[in-house]
């Protein structure tokens, strides 16, 4: 029995800008189940960070947010007050940031950062607050954890910061962690422990994952779902397993193109690359956002707004009037507005 962690319907983000209005992020709907990690992937620019942000309600002031639907195991927190949003965030879902030194505060040491997470939204004594902490500094492989409390951020390297971020992240028990690239700044052997260390907190504790890596040999490995952002629009979303075996959009094609594949690609081959340049979001786009880059784009393409059709697959859904499948052919040749 699957449960339902998080419901996002039709979410958009307007920002308003010198040149009109930026359409960063378009009908976005996706879901998360408790035990499961969705990936988003895609190319800069495209909205992932944005539609983190805009679940947690921590947009930038001037971003217009708009959804039908936007749920937390089954409660809504759209147009909710502030104070309950506060109290929502950092406690049923956490959010896991690029660089750990814009959540830690160079003030405090790390016990009490971690203390004052639990504090904050439970009565527990700064005893049982100071346990839990321990608790979870061994349980991301940070080793005398105890003795790491006393320990200021700047003592700490980025790799044992972004630990001790995790760390502080899980200390309420939420239901959902969103991790926006938590490794970029990393060493990239320092990047898949830290990826790997993520998947398995979550199994063990059983939340759901939002992970938005640009590594896409790590979404192979711990996506459940995977949801393929391009220009403000989900273009396709799929089992892990059905996006890497049959990618059908021609942007998850090509993005799937630029990765190495171990045992396969040679070393120093030149990797596949996406010819042309993400289209500006400002104004209204019409037609297929990939037109300009698409190697299948015909006339239809470009006559209207591309639908996000359920595939034949359950589950599986694509932004494309051209993909090579029944559904998507059949589509084409109706002609759809
Ligand atoms: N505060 C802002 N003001 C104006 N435009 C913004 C603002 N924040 C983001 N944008 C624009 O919104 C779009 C989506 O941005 P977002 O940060 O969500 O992209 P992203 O997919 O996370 O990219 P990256 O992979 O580089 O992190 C981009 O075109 C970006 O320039
Ligand atoms: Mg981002």
């Amino acid at each position: 029995m699957t449960e339902r962690i998080l419901e996002v319907e039709n979410l958009t983000i307007d920002i308003p800008v010198p040149s009109g209005i930026l359409h960063a992020v378009q009908d976005i709907s996706i879901h998360v189940d408790r035990g499961e990690t969705l990936c988003i992937v895609g190319e800069s620019g495209c909205g992932k960070s944005l539609t983190s942000l805009a679940i947690m309600d921590l947009l930038p002031k001037k971003a217009i947010r708009q959804a039908a639907r936007l749920e937390l195991a089954d409660e809504s927190i759209f147009g909710i007050s502030e104070r309950r949003m506060s109290d929502i965030r950092g406690n049923r879902m956490s959010m896991i940031f690029q660089e750990p030194m814009t959540s830690l505060n160079p003030a405090y040491t790390i016990g009490d950062q971690l203390t004052e997470a639990l504090r904050r939204h439970r009565k527990v004594s700064r005893g049982e607050a100071k346990d839990r902490a321990v608790f979870l500094l061994e349980k991301v492989g940070i080793t005398a954890a105890a003795s790491r409390l006393g320990q200021y951020p700047h003592q700490l390297s980025g790799g044992l910061r972004q630990r001790v971020m995790i760390a502080m992240a899980l200390m309420c028990g939420p239901d959902l962690i969103i991790a926006d690239e938590p490794t970029t700044a990393l060493d990239v052997t320092i990047q898949a422990q830290i990826l790997h260390l993520l998947a398995e907190l979550q199994r063990e504790f059983n939340m759901g994952l939002i992970l938005i890596t640009h590594d896409l040999g790590v979404v192979a490995r711990i996506a459940d779902r995977i949801a393929v952002m391009y220009a403000g629009q989900i273009v396709e979303t799929g089992s892990a397993a059905q996006i890497f075996t049959e990618p059908l959009h021609p942007y998850t094609r090509g993005l799937l193109d630029c990765i190495p594949i171990p045992g396969k690609t040679q070393r120093g081959a030149h990797l596949g690359a996406i010819p042309g340049i993400v289209p500006s979001l400002v104004g209204q786009m019409p037609g297929c956002h990939f037109a300009s880059r698409c190697p299948l784009v015909d006339d239809h393409c470009l006559a209207g707004a591309v639908p996000l059709f359920d595939h034949r697959d359950t589950n599986r859904s694509i932004r494309c009037l051209r993909a090579d499948n029944e559904d998507t052919q059949k589509i084409s040749q109706e002609g759809v507005a």
